[in-house]
């Protein structure tokens, strides 16, 4: 499954396994708790999920994936998003 296991990190790591967003670290800045938060990605419209892939980031990996598999990611998000429960 590319979501798990594209060519890098799996994004479920990071944005959860729905793509929901998620805490991904706990730190502390000047004795405050700082979160690192995942955004939210199963509710983008389809060309801002895709410009996120031509952008860098500050934390997330850059992937090199093809046209057809940033389309499969994205449908895939689709799909889960609504057979999820409760999360
Ligand atoms: C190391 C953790 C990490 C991994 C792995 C990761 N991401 Fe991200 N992602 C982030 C963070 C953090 C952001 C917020 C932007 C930033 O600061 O990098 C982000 C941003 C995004 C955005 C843009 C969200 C917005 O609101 O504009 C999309 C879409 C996205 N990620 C999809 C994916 C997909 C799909 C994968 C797997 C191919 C993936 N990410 C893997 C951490 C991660």
């Amino acid at each position: 499954m590319l979501y798990q296991n594209p060519r890098g990190i799996g994004c479920d790591k990071c944005h959860g396994i729905y793509g929901n967003g998620k805490i991904i670290a706990v730190y502390k800045e000047n004795g405050k708790k700082k979160y690192l938060k995942s955004p939210k990605i199963n509710n983008l419209p389809k060309e801002e999920f895709f410009k996120s892939f031509t952008l860098s980031h500050k934390i997330m990996p850059k992937y090199f994936l093809t046209y057809q598999e940033i389309n499969t990611l994205y449908l895939y998000l689709q799909k889960i998003k609504n057979g999820k429960k409760g999360k």
